[in-house]
């Protein structure tokens, strides 16, 4: 087993292992969040680039649930119409297209990072929704919704109709993205779901809505359309009650029950006063290892950078993907330069051979 042993997951193989990370392009300039040119010509390179899956953007399953007003979306048609020139580049490349759909929850409503990622208010702004009226702590918090029964609904609904749309605007891998204190992650999270209602209170009560949007995806689209979550292993506050590495591997083993294929393992991001021990090569591998026995394959990512350093990771087990993020946006030919390092034959654009011979 290497980097470029394929992938086999349901009905669909990836060429290799390697799966550019889910990051957030704030370039739906219209605010519609519609896909443009950015979002085909920034995946389809990293396709033509020779990853094994490339994975888009949290893309937001309501316009509520967008972090800042460039977000992607797929809460429409329109939005699953506006990605399909995307998917079908992607699989003219031979890449897996996968899509990673999100909801902020109370982190929602802010300007993107370029603009200083404070709370957007006013007319171009929205309240954002979490497990309690609890804001996320900005220097002046935005009022936030607790979500009813009848909210938390209305959410499922929307993961359910966004993977729908997904399938048939042709991805071929979904992520649920349940990390990073987003709306999933802050139900997970005893630092943030301090509700006493089903939705609430101990592990299954606060995995309740991540299992249930699980389900129902997992009941509304192909059988051979592989599942991915993305989790936050730990929050990171050793501190105080939060969310563990065990809990992680808890929660995998039930998501494996439940039609899950691959755990993405993340890190972080559920409150300010987090506790980041270290970003360097790797800092969050063994977290994957951890989740990794629950027996459900994972994704490992974090400062994977080299292509002897992703290999590694594969080689020794420690994961079934090296997902690959910011090396991505230094590189869209990670990838290719990876198969030439490591001596495996790369998918090289018929365009491009001359410059790999
Ligand atoms: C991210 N990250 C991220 N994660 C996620 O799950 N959904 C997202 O939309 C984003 N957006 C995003 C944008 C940008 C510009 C960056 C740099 C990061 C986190 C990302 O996927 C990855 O987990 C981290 O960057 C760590 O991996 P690397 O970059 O060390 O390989």
């Amino acid at each position: 087993m290497h980097l470029f042993t394929p992938f086999e997951c349901r009905d669909v193989t990836a060429r290799n292992r390697v799966m550019v990370s889910p990051m957030c392009q704030y370039s739906c300039e219209n605010e519609d969040g519609l896909a443009t040119d950015w979002h085909l010509v920034h995946l389809g390179s990293r396709a033509s680039g020779g990853a094994g899956i490339v994975m888009t953007e949290a893309t937001a399953v309501t316009p509520r649930g967008r972090i800042s007003p460039q977000d992607l979306g797929i809460w429409s048609d329109a939005h699953a119409e506006a990605l399909e020139p995307v998917t079908e580049f992607i699989a003219s490349q031979g890449a897996l297209s996968g899509i990673q759909l999100a909801h902020a929850g109370r982190k929602a409503s802010t300007f993107r990072p370029s603009a200083g990622g404070d709370p957007v208010r006013g007319e171009s702004g929205w309240t954002p929704v979490g497990p309690t009226e609890e804001p996320w702590p900005h220097d002046e918090p935005l009022a936030t919704e607790r979500l009813d029964s009848a909210g938390i609904d209305r959410v499922k609904r929307a993961f359910v109709d966004a993977a729908v749309r997904a399938v048939e605007a042709g991805f071929d891998v979904l992520e649920i993205h349940a990390a990073h204190g987003y709306l999933l992650h802050e139900f997970l999270s005893p630092v943030t779901n301090t509700r006493d209602d089903e939705y609430g209170g101990d592990f299954d009560g606060r995995a309740r809505l991540l299992e249930a949007v699980v389900s129902d995806v997992r009941a509304a689209i192909p059988e051979g359309t592989p599942i991915f979550v993305r989790i936050s292993a730990t929050d990171w506050l050793a501190d105080r009650r939060s969310w563990t590495v065990e809990s992680s591997v808890r929660l995998a083993a039930k998501l494996r029950t439940l039609g899950v294929d691959l755990i993405d393992v993340s890190a972080g991001g559920i409150h300010p006063d987090q506790q980041v021990p270290d970003t360097g090569a790797h800092y969050q591998v063994p977290y994957a290892e951890r989740v990794g026995e629950s027996e459900l394959p994972v994704g490992a990512v974090g400062g994977i950078t080299t292509p002897e350093g992703a290999d590694e990771v594969i080689r020794n087990g420690r994961a079934d993907l090296a997902v690959v993020g910011r090396e991505h946006l230094r590189d869209p030919y990670f990838a290719l330069r990876a198969a030439e390092a490591l001596d495996r034959d790369a998918p090289v654009p018929r365009q491009y051979t001359r410059g790999f011979q």
